[in-house]
């Protein structure tokens, strides 16, 4: 048996934040070592809300920038753009021709965001699943490590490949692409806001105050924790459910503090909230001082940067150009001719 395949993404919108982080990208640096592993930035979901194209640019620079920072190493992983491998756009469109559209219309995260852009939904917007399965499947992954929130999408990038491509369109008994599983580790799976326990931190939230950036300043990391909802009881727990802040931030603890479950809620069992959240702000504060150390390096050197996303681009375009000639093929699209010297 070969190394497993593993690939994962991130989108280029707003600043990267904690739950990106701990819920994805710290995953990814362990997953390296053992694995043939790649990661792009997802520059092409980028644009299925309404975008700043200016803006596009540089945080799609931003975020290749982040995953080096925060340990991806380009000797062990392939690092690449999206948009830089024509074949996903490519993969995009053969596999929207065999999806049933009412698959995509149950998603949720579709649902929620169409609701907020209402008669602007864009139709990329809708198509946003069928083209993370295109990044999938294309490098024939088997493993995606992700957050909670990606479970569904996960599922319908099975479904396209079980069902509609292998089950479709392979021999009896072959498969043209690998089913892919998701990887999602408990820990950090689901970071909530700092200003509503019950909601998931996120890029898109207007308020900058309910997410860590991993690119805060130290002074602004202390003034949102200080400022994040807390409630009126004393101690810190996990076993309240109806203490989702409490829970979270002690969750938080515990991950960048590097102390066990157990660990952190008998340090913080009796604690007030005013003393947890000093120790909090320096955990977090330290956990973030070298990748943004890192990230500034790596900022002040584009032609390095420049260089492993070129090399990426190649390494990514060799594997999934193989996958894409597979897909055409069994779909009956006539080989393209070769090219006349
Ligand atoms: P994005 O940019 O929304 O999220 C990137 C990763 O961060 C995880 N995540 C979280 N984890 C824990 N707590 C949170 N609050 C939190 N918020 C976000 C997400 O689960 C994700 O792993 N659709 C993908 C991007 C994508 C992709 C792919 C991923 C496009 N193609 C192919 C894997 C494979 C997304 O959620 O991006």
């Amino acid at each position: 048996m070969g190394r497993k395949r593993v690939l994962s993404g991130v989108q280029p919108t707003g600043a990267l934040h904690l739950g990106n982080w701990v819920g994805a990208i710290r995953n990814w640096v362990a997953l390296q070592h053992q694995h043939d592993t790649f990661f792009c930035v997802v520059d092409l979901h980028a644009i299925t809300v309404p975008h700043d194209p200016a803006l596009l640019a540089r945080q799609t620079q931003q975020t290749a920038a982040l995953y080096l920072a925060c340990g991806i190493d380009p000797q062990l992983a392939t690092v690449f753009v999206q948009s830089h491998v024509p074949a996903h756009s490519e993969l995009c469109w053969l596999l929207n021709c065999i999806t049933p559209l009412n698959w995509l219309e149950r998603m949720i995260q579709f649902k929620e965001k169409a609701s907020r852009q209402g008669s602007q939904t864009s139709v990329g917007l809708l198509d946003y699943p069928v083209l993370m399965a295109a990044d999938i499947l294309l490098y024939n992954a088997d493993l995606v490590p992700v957050g909670n929130d990606q479970k569904q999408h996960l599922e319908l990038a099975r479904n396209i490949a079980q069902q509609r491509l292998n089950g479709q369109f392979a021999a009896a008994g072959a498969t043209i692409l690998n089913v892919p599983e998701p990887l999602i580790f408990p820990e950090g799976a689901r970071v909530m806001s700092l200003t509503d326990g019950r909601n998931k931190m996120s890029k898109s939230d207007p308020n900058d105050n309910s997410r860590i950036n991993l690119l805060d300043p130290p002074e602004l990391v202390c003034k949102k924790i200080k400022r994040a909802k807390t409630d009126g009881a004393m101690g810190l727990t996990f076993d309240d459910p109806e203490r989702p802040e409490a829970v979270n931030l002690l969750a938080l603890y515990a991950l960048l503090g590097h102390r066990s479950r157990a660990g952190a809620a008998a340090e913080c069992g009796q604690m007030g909230w005013g003393q947890f959240k000093g120790m909090l702000s320096e955990v977090v504060v330290e956990a973030l001082r070298p990748i943004q150390q890192r990230y500034g390096e790596l900022m002040a050197d584009p032609a390095t940067l420049d260089h492993v996303l070129s090399r990426g681009r190649q390494q990514a375009e060799m594997v999934a150009q193989a996958s894409l000639e597979r897909v055409r093929t069994a779909l009956g699209l006539t080989p393209r001719p070769p090219e006349i010297p």
